[in-house]
C-alpha cells in the first residue's frame, strides 16, 4: 500500500496534487511520501515483533538525507557500503551503532572512520578484507565487529544482475569454506565475532530462496557454537521484493513469520538483522516527468518525455518495467494510443517504458510509480543533464529535500588547461 492515489482524477501525493508539485519545482521531479517511507518501514517492524532484530535500511536504494533521516527517527539502523553512505547517515542523524557496513571492496580508510565512529558491524566478504581489518583496527587500538558474508549458493530465481547468492557471484565467502574462516577470524587478535550475514539477490518475489538460504546458515551457527565460536546475529540481508506490475511478493510480516517459525522450531535465540532497501522506498516514491513531443510514425509513436536513463537507469540497465500513469485522469472514452515514453538522450536504450496505451497531449504530466528505490541514487549526469530535484510530501505539506542541480555544480570541479 502507498500513499500515491487519484483524488477528483488528479493524481495526489498524500495530500497534494502532483501537478501542483510539477508547477514550483519543475520536471523531471522524483517525489515521495514520508507515510509510505513509515508504513513500510513500520511493517519490518511489526513483522519481528519482540524478537530481538534490527532494521538496517539499505542506504543504496535511495540515499537523500531526508529519507534517512525519517527512517532516523523511527530508530532505523542502516546497511551502508561505502564511506559516503556513512557520511550521508551520520549527516542525517542516524546512529553509528546501528549501522552495518557492507560491500565487497572496502577500503582502509573507510574501515578507519567507520571504527572511529563506532559501526555495529562489518560484513566481511573475504579472507583478505578480514586481514585488513584486523589490522587497521590493532593500528587503532580497538576491536572490529564483524560478521562474514557467506555465500550460500542458492538461485534467488531474480534478474541475473541482481541475483549475489550464487558460486559465480563475485559476493561473500562460499558456504564450505565459511566455517575454516570464522576460526581464522577467531584467532586474529582484533576482530570480534559477532554474527553470519548473508544477501542473496534483489527483488525476489518468493519466500523458497530465502528460507533455502537460511538452512546452510543455521547450520553454520551451530557448528560454530560446538567449536566454541558464539555468534549473537544473523543477517539475512535485503532483497524482499515489491508490486511493480503484477508481481505478488510476500509482505514482511509472512517473510518474518516464515524466519521466525523456522528459528523458533529449535529455540534459536539469535537477533535477526534485516537490510530492506526496495521494500521500504521503491513504492514511496514516483519520478513526474512531462511529454516534450509526441511522434508519431508508421510503425511506433513515441513519447519523448523530459526524464530520460540518467534519471532512471533501471529500464535502460535490466530492461525493468514500471508503471507509468497519467497525473490527470483521462476523460471517460478518450481513445489511447501505444506509445513508447523515451528520454532525449542519444541511445536507443534511453527509455522509460515500451508499449504504454496512454491518451497523451503534449505538455502532460506523468508519473512514473515505483521509482523511490534505485531512481535518484542511480542518477547521472550523461548528457550533461542537471540531476532531477527531489521533494518530500508528508500530509498537505511539501518540502524541497534535493534542489535541482545547477550547471555551474556540474561543472565546479573542473578546469580548462592554463595554456
Ligand atoms: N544488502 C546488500 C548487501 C545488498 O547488496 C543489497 C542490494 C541490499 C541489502 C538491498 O537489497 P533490496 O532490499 O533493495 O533488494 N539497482 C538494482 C538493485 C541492486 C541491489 C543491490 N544490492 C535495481 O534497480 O533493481
Amino acid at each position: 500500500m502507498d500513499h500515491f492515489t487519484y483524488q477528483d482524477g488528479h493524481l495526489h501525493a498524500e495530500d497534494v496534487a502532483l501537478a501542483q508539485l510539477a508547477q514550483q519545482f519543475g520536471t523531471p521531479c522524483y517525489v515521495y511520501s514520508r507515510a509510505t517511507l513509515e508504513r513500510h518501514f513500520k511493517a519490518f517492524q511489526q513483522a519481528l515483533g519482540t524478537h530481538p532484530h534490527l532494521i538496517c535500511y539499505a542506504v543504496k536504494a535511495n540515499s537523500n538525507l531526508a529519507v534517512l533521516n525519517v527512517l532516523a527517527r523511527l530508530g532505523a539502523g542502516f546497511d551502508i557500503v561505502s564511506r559516503g553512505e556513512l557520511e550521508r547517515v551520520l549527516a542525517a542523524g542516524g546512529d553509528p551503532a546501528r549501522i552495518v557496513f557492507s560491500g565487497v571492496g572496502k577500503q582502509a580508510s573507510e574501515m578507519r572512520r567507520a571504527l572511529e565512529v563506532g559501526v555495529k558491524c562489518f560484513n566481511v566478504e573475504s579472507i583478505p578484507e578480514l586481514e585488513r581489518l584486523n589490522q587497521v583496527a590493532e593500528h587503532m587500538g580497538l576491536q572490529a565487529p564483524v560478521s562474514l558474508r557467506v555465500n550460500p549458493n542458492v538461485d534467488a530465481k531474480t534478474h541475473p544482475y541482481i541475483s549475489t547468492g550464487l558460486k559465480e557471484n563475485k559476493f561473500g565467502i562460499p558456504i564450505e569454506e565459511a566455517f575454516a574462516v570464522y576460526q581464522q577470524a577467531a584467532r586474529l587478535s582484533h576482530v570480534q565475532i559477532k554474527g553470519i550475514d548473508c544477501h542473496i539477490g534483489s527483488q525476489l518475489t518468493q519466500l523458497s530462496p530465502f528460507l533455502d538460504a537460511l538452512e546452510p546458515v543455521l547450520a553454520l551457527a551451530t557448528r560454530l557454537a560446538q567449536a566454541g565460536i558464539h555468534i549473537e546475529h544473523l543477517d539475512l540481508g535485503g532483497g524482499l521484493g515489491v508490486t511493480y506490475d503484477q508481481e505478488t511478493p510476500p509482505a514482511p510480516q509472512e517473510y518474518a513469520q516464515a524466519l521466525l517459525a523456522r528459528l523458533q522450531k529449535e529455540d534459536l535465540p539469535y537477533t535477526l538483522i534485516f537490510e530492506p532497501g526496495r521494500a521500504i522506498a521503491a513504492n514511496a516514491g514516483v519520478l513526474l516527468t512531462q511529454v516534450e513531443y509526441l511522434k508519431m510514425g508508421a510503425d511506433k509513436n513515441f513519447a519523448i518525455v523530459d526524464a530520460a536513463m540518467n534519471d532512471l537507469l533501471r529500464p535502460a540497465l535490466y530492461q525493468a518495467w514500471q508503471a507509468i500513469i497519467p497525473v490527470k485522469m483521462p476523460a471517460e472514452g478518450t481513445s489511447t494510443q501505444v506509445y513508447d515514453i523515451v528520454g532525449p538522450i542519444c541511445e536507443t536504450g534511453d527509455f522509460i517504458g515500451k508499449q504504454r496505451a496512454l491518451a497523451l497531449q503534449e505538455g502532460d504530466l506523468l508519473a512514473v510509480r515505483s521509482a523511490g528505490a534505485y531512481g535518484f541514487a542511480m542518477a547521472s549526469n550523461y548528457n550533461t543533464r542537471n540531476r532531477a530535484a527531489e521533494v518530500m510530501v508528508d500530509g498537505h505539506k511539501t518540502y524541497l529535500v534535493r534542489a535541482r542541480e545547477t550547471y555551474e555544480q556540474q561543472m565546479a570541479g573542473e578546469s580548462v588547461l592554463p595554456e
